[in-house]
């Protein structure tokens, strides 16, 4: 209902609001690892804590491990993206949401949903939101058009559930409302039909480009590297052994090439041989040529690696 929802600046704004709804300074929050590394630092400065649970790569999150978590550490709220998750692709399958989503209304624990890529699916039908089980109001569902249609217009939204007034005074008090021309543009978007259309296009080209970017990494990348296969959205995941992400990422922006190394994706550290790599741009020359420069750095990087530990050793 158009009732339940509170328009946001971006999907940053939404996460934010409902960790201030959900969360008083020195609580913990159970979060996924790897998680989107705007997370981290919305922790941090919110004075909060996090858990990190490790995800498999196809399924995501484990509900078994969930509770496991949570018989050690009192958590104060869950922040989960089921749905092609950032930098991982995977999702989630409609039995682990539920299982999910049913656990943590037992225990009590309110979920925040970052479905910011939900609408980006490769194949099929758009995946269920964790809300769509949300018997009590516990799952604060939070996402924005900036994946879909520009990061720039700054359109989020919020639907908090039993939060909802709490959010909203929230939000009055830190920003009023916001600005009324690029939501009024993005709902007339949406009302007449054009969204649609659009989604329909780019989740092929986004399909297409992922593709392309994994098999030119799987080609130029040293043996063993293991890539992700996302089943949504726009990034790719690399693990590759024996290189240090934070050197790859040092050289190749020496050679204007941006990634984003692992270790900025792991809340409380971790993932040092991963890479994330964004293939939101139409395949070209100039991205074939980057990927190729990345592959021979990688090679290089880890070859140094196995000398320096065939010397140590
Ligand atoms: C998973 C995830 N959540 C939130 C955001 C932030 O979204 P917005 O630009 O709408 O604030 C991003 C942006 O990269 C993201 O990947």
């Amino acid at each position: 209902m158009p009732d339940d929802l509170v328009v946001t600046n971006g999907c940053t704004e939404a996460l934010s609001l409902a960790l201030q709804a959900t969360c008083r300074p020195g609580e913990t929050v159970l979060v996924e690892a790897p998680t989107y590394f705007g997370v981290a630092s919305m922790l941090r400065d919110r004075g909060l804590r996090a858990l990190p649970v490790p995800i498999d790569s196809t399924l995501g999150l484990d509900p078994r491990r969930v509770e496991d978590a949570m018989r050690r550490t009192r958590v104060a709220a869950c922040l989960l993206i089921a749905n092609f998750h950032n930098p991982v692709g995977c999702l989630m399958p409609d039995d682990r949401k539920r299982a999910l989503v049913r656990l943590l209304a037992e225990r009590g624990v309110p979920i925040i949903e970052d479905d910011i890529h939900g609408d980006l699916q490769h194949e099929g039908s758009r995946p269920r939101c964790l809300k769509a089980d949300d018997l009590d109001g516990g799952v604060l569902l939070c996402g924005s058009f900036s994946k879909t249609l520009a990061p720039g217009y700054r359109v989020g939204y919020i639907a908090a559930g039993r939060w909802h007034d709490r959010v909203l005074a929230l939000k009055r008090s830190q920003s009023l409302a916001s600005a009324t021309l690029p939501v009024l543009a993005v709902a007339d978007f949406l009302r007449n039909g054009g969204y649609d259309r659009y989604l329909r296009r780019v989740r092929r080209a986004f399909r297409d480009q992922v593709a392309r970017m994994r098999e030119a990494v799987a080609g130029a990348f040293p043996e063993g590297v293991a890539l992700s296969r996302p089943q949504g959205g726009v990034v790719l995941w690399c693990e590759i052994p024996g290189v240090a992400a934070m050197d790859l990422f040092r050289r190749a922006r020496a050679e204007g090439i941006s990634i984003a190394p692992g270790p900025m994706f792991g809340p409380q550290g971790g993932f040092e041989h991963c890479i994330r790599l964004n293939c939101g741009h139409p395949w070209s020359d100039r991205i074939a040529r980057s990927v190729r420069t990345l592959g021979r750095i990688a090679h290089e990087l880890q070859a140094r690696g196995v000398r320096a530990n065939g010397g140590a050793s």
